[in-house]
């Protein structure tokens, strides 16, 4: 037996599930809106959308829009959050999360996550209020929800607004209650590897019809519902999801459940294999997550179990056997140049002071899940028992023969196998 990567046969040669799926209700939606002659954000399929994935998540309202990132942009400002604010946010999560507080042109504050759920740390956004604060963002990372319980009684302290960024949570669930419901605003992403998906996509979600009604205006040029075309009443712009895009998510909606039930069972077949695998570890679940839909599933890799083999290397030979899985990102997010503050302080606002020295941070837990983790998609869990049982049968193959790629290329050498 020989590894892959060193000219051996692969554990897997067929392809994972791949995504996004579609089929005839795809078809018959999108050719429905084709026919209807009404291609844009006015297409009544957009509204029937926006009504069944607020009664999914068991929230009132539901304004579509652009994407997720607009979606949180919308929220923060139709929340008021404004030049001078603070807004806590965790280390690991897409730039979108933290971008927006910019566009607001508040700052952002990084918080640590949690060890163990890999979301942002309660604790730690308690001890980040100032009193500039005005909002915290919570991540439902990878479809597990954040500690809800706990975010909602901080927020309610020091009444802070509350936003969840369930971009990669669609139809999961806190204590048996969607997420959505459990802070002022909850946003959504439809882009392509979304969990529902029409390429890009957006909604926001609330149960305040003040809020619905400012976000639904904000993202139609300051138009009311029950106003003319030409009368606009407030600053807005043009953040509209189209007709075709509403077509293809209320069918994209019909599978979520299916789909999210056959990832989780999947899920639980790997949490079962790796539980005696030494060197991958999936965290342990939360008794209280009653529904994860399992958009990215976070393994932490431990070399000393494979001989030494780094983690660059380890990820190469899982590809070469046909498993496509990947690094976390590669540092938490506020080492990004984006959020250095002398590249900020002159483009915002005349109060803007950057809360922390962004580039000297150093948030154990955020550090070390981007050293340490191994990300699995969604797609690789749409499938059969069987392609869990390859995943695990290539890791095993891997830490069998370690020491072959330790011995031929010592750690930090891994970029000269391409
Ligand atoms: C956590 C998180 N929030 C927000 C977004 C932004 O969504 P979009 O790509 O639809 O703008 C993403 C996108 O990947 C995300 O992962």
């Amino acid at each position: 037996m020989e590894l892959a990567l060193l000219g051996g046969a692969p554990v897997r040669t067929e392809p994972f599930p791949s995504w996004p799926v579609y089929g005839r209700r795809e078809e018959q939606s999108l050719l429905s809106v084709l026919e209807s002659g009404s291609w844009g954000g006015y297409n009544k399929k957009v509204e029937e959308f926006e009504t069944a994935f607020a009664a999914l998540h068991q929230v009132r309202y539901g304004v579509s829009c652009a994407n997720g990132t607009v979606a949180l942009e919308v929220a923060q400002r139709c929340l008021g959050i404004r030049c001078g604010d603070e807004v806590i946010v965790p280390a690991i999560t897409f730039v979108a999360t933290a971008s927006t507080v910019l566009l607001c042109h508040a700052a952002p504050v990084f918080v640590d996550i949690d060890p163990v759920t890999l979301n942002i740390s309660p604790s730690a956004v308690e001890a980040a209020v100032t009193p500039r604060t005005k909002a915290i963002i919570a991540v439902h990372f990878g479809g597990q929800p954040a500690d809800m319980d706990a975010l909602q009684a901080v927020a309610r302290r020091h009444r802070l607004a509350l936003i969840e960024d369930a971009a990669h949570a669609h139809g999961a669930s806190w204590r048996g209650a969607p997420v959505g419901q459990f802070g002022d605003a909850a946003t959504f992403s439809f882009q392509m590897f979304k969990l529902v998906t029409s390429g890009e996509g957006g909604i926001l979600l609330t149960d305040s019809e003040a809020l619905a009604e400012k976000a639904w205006a904000y993202c139609n040029h300051g138009r009311r519902k029950d106003a003319g075309w030409y009368e606009h009443f407030a600053l807005g712009t043009n953040y509209r999801l189209t007709g075709f895009q509403a077509a293809v998510l209320i069918a994209q909606l019909d599978e979520l459940a299916a789909q999210s039930a056959t990832r989780r069972a999947n899920v639980a077949h790997l949490r079962k294999l790796l539980s005696s695998f030494q060197g991958l570890r999936l965290e342990p679940d939360d008794p209280r997550v009653t529904a994860n839909p399992c958009y990215l599933i976070m393994l932490r890799y431990d070399p000393a179990e494979f001989g030494g083999l780094d983690r660059a290397l380890f990820l190469q030979a899982l590809q070469a056997e046909g498993v496509p899985a990947r690094p976390t990102y590669p540092f938490p997010l506020y080492r990004n140049p984006l959020f250095r503050a002398a590249n900020l302080a002159s483009r915002l606002c005349s109060e803007w002071r950057a809360p922390q020295d962004y580039a000297s941070l150093n948030l154990p837990e955020s550090e070390r899940v981007c050293r340490d983790g191994i990300w699995l998609e969604q797609n690789l869990f749409l499938g059969t028992t069987r392609d869990v049982e390859d995943i695990v049968a290539a890791c095993e193959k891997i830490q069998k023969l370690a020491a072959r790629l330790t011995v031929a290329h010592p750690a930090g050498e891994s970029a000269k196998i391409k």
